[in-house]
């Protein structure tokens, strides 16, 4: 059985990987060009909405769980050359699906239904935010 005071620590670190998209979107939206530099602003500013929902419920699921909601982001590479721009993009997001998959069996593990339920769809939502990205990272 896993604990409270565990699986607080492991949203915080799916919190600092939001806040860490959120500006990394942001960034890579405010320094994209030309044609496909439009696209990518297109589907990166969809993004940024759907991290956002997702950082304010972690930091206000933390928070009621007693923990302190952090306001650290997650590093990341500043490159804005495109392939590895997006192929960091792609594995992080990949590696947050992964994340709330296991947070979302912790959840369940100590009877937290709600939580259990919403990390599935952050999940869901994160694998979306993949599937976007490997079909541009195909026609590069
Ligand atoms: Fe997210
Ligand atoms: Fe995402």
């Amino acid at each position: 059985m896993k604990s409270n005071e565990e699986l607080i620590r492991g949203l915080n670190e799916d919190l600092a990987a939001e806040w860490g998209t959120i500006m990394r979107y942001t960034f890579q939206s405010a320094k994209a060009v030309g044609l496909r530099g439009a696209e990518l602003r297109e589907i990166l500013e969809k993004e940024i909405p759907d991290e956002l929902g997702h950082a304010r419920y972690l930091s206000d699921v933390i928070s009621d769980m007693g923990g302190e909601p952090t306001t650290e982001p997650r590093k990341w590479d500043h490159t804005t050359e495109l392939k590895p721009m997006l192929e960091q993009d792609l594995k992080m997001e990949l590696q947050d699906v992964q994340n709330y998959t296991k947070h979302s069996k912790m959840a369940e593990e100590l009877g937290l239904t709600e939580l259990k339920v919403k990390l599935e769809e952050m999940a869901a939502d994160e694998s979306r935010h993949a599937r976007e990205l490997n079909r541009i990272l195909k026609g590069l």
